[in-house]
């Protein structure tokens, strides 16, 4: 089936009207050379004769002459009605000549590539994450998601995009969206900022990639938490960052552990609200044990709080940031939870002593987030519908995560050891025999997508189990789900 391309709006082939050679002799060899090396592709409408002619400034009797006989040759084929392609099936010639029509390296030599761009494998989908099904992580109810009004928010700014909203903007975001977002992080989140400190960003990773590249320099030691986010951990590793991977307890990072194995950390990575994969709450007291240690070493605390909105049960508990009095906390914030992960969009607090350091990396980086989605949010924060959503989708997944917590304990009998099930879109179903990967993968063949939990550590994994995604997974997907998993866990 052949794919159909518009138009080329200037033509590929060019005449020299003071050549010997006839112009309707040029534009047909000039149109068979293109298909030949692939520039056209079948299927590829061409130009009329009428716009051809008149882009190139010549009459329209030699393109006529060159459209027939490129007809007749077969490399063009004219639809009724439609106008003239690229023939989809070519004649033998042209076929011979079928590649990538990308140019290969000719021989070997020297080709310098940065070390850095080979710091990180090639992206690949681990193998118990392919396809779709139950229990994906990072997934929320879009079926629930607001897509009238939204809609009717984007399509407003698309449509009366104010005139400043379509030249570059500010580095740091548009300002009403920032006084929005500072407004919703101070009361909800205890976060304390002003709409100065707030940058907004294409998501937390670039909120991470920004901090790495301001904070960190080739060598410097971070701490990470042990099991811990990937995402985190690759773009640590691309700034070239020594990781210092620091176990988890009971109440969040273990400060007094990651001093002893390596004190001279330029910055620590946490996720203090909901730890990820394992899901606890930073105690307060680990919270004044981390800042204080953090204060005394001089070291950055970068704070991701990527999905704290939704609690089940018990109180919401405030961000590290509002603890800090030494504005030592880089706080990191997303929409993809909230919202949806492709909407790209997140926000940063800083220190305001590193705010001109943020502008300047990020101006040179993509000099301004998209100015739609703010103008959008700006709205969507303002009139009340993000705190509607949210309120409505903290019960929504309240009850998908109750009913996964029933499922498992109907399903496995007894009670199975859940962590992390106060917060968040996912849950760690512990597996005290071990073998989750093998687990996992009879999952995927099975149609359910359980992230091991083995793979969220650097080093040897001290714990297993499954990380249950229940964000995406609806009500009545969950208890026969579960009976697909079930027998895997028994064995
Ligand atoms: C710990 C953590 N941080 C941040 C994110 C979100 O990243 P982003 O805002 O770039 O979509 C995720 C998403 O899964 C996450 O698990």
């Amino acid at each position: 089936l052949s794919v159909k391309r518009p138009a080329p709006v200037l033509p590929l082939v060019t005449v020299q009207r003071a050549s010997a050679t006839p112009l309707y002799r040029q534009l047909r060899e000039g149109y068979r050379a293109a298909i030949v090396e692939r520039r056209l592709r079948p299927g590829q409408r061409l130009p009329s004769t009428r716009a051809l002619a008149a882009e190139l400034g010549i009459s329209r009797i030699p393109v006529l002459q060159a459209f027939q006989q490129l007809l007749a040759e077969g490399y063009f084929e004219s639809r009724v009605g439609a106008g003239t392609f690229v023939a989809s099936a070519l004649p033998q010639d042209a076929r011979a000549g079928s590649g990538t029509g990308t140019p290969e390296p000719t021989r070997p030599g020297r080709r310098p590539v940065s070390r850095r761009s080979g710091l990180l494998p090639p992206p690949r989908v681990a193998p118990w994450l392919a396809g779709a099904g139950a229990f994906r992580m990072n997934e929320t109810a879009l079926e629930h998601f607001p897509f009238a009004t939204w809609g009717r928010l984007v399509s407003r700014h698309a449509r009366h995009p104010r005139r400043d909203q379509l030249a570059y903007g500010d580095p740091m975001g548009s300002l009403p969206f920032r006084e929005a977002l500072a407004s919703y992080l101070r009361s909800a989140r205890g976060v304390r900022c002003e709409a100065e400190q707030v940058m907004v960003v294409s998501g937390s990773q670039q909120a991470l990639e920004l901090t790495s590249r301001v904070l960190l320099e080739p060598g410097s030691a971070v701490w990470v938490e042990e099991p811990g986010y990937g995402g985190a951990r690759d773009v640590l590793t691309m700034a070239g960052a020594r990781l210092v991977p620091v176990p988890v307890d009971g109440e969040g990072l273990d400060v007094q552990a990651g001093a002893a194995l390596f004190d001279r950390v330029r910055a620590v990575y946490v996720t203090p609200s909901h730890q990820y994969p394992l899901g606890m709450t930073m105690t307060a007291s680990r919270r004044l044990q981390l800042l204080d240690w953090a204060r005394r070493r001089g070291a950055w605390v970068i704070e991701d709080d990527y999905d704290s909105e939704y609690r089940y049960g018990s109180q919401p508990v405030a961000s590290l940031q509002g603890l800090d009095r030494d504005a030592r906390v880089v706080y990191i914030g997303t929409f993809s939870k909230v919202l949806f992960p492709a909407l790209r969009v997140g926000y940063v607090v800083l220190p305001p002593d590193l705010v001109p350091r943020f502008a300047a990396v990020r101006e040179a980086m993509d000099i301004c987030p998209p100015a739609l989605y703010q103008a959008a949010l700006t709205d969507f924060l303002g009139d009340g519908h993000f705190a509607r959503h949210v309120r409505k989708m903290r019960e929504l997944y309240g009850g998908r995560r109750a009913a996964l917590a029933d499922a498992l304990a109907h399903g496995l009998g007894g009670a199975p050891e859940l962590l992390g099930d106060e917060a968040g879109l996912h849950l760690t179903l512990a597996l005290p025999r071990g073998g989750d990967r093998q687990v996992a993968m009879r999952a995927a063949a099975r149609g359910l997508l359980a992230m091991p939990l083995s793979s969220c550590y650097l080093g040897p994994a001290t714990r297993q189990g499954l990380v249950l995604g229940f964000g995406g997974t609806p009500l009545d997907s969950i208890v026969p789900a579960v009976q697909r998993l079930s027998p895997l866990l028994a064995r």
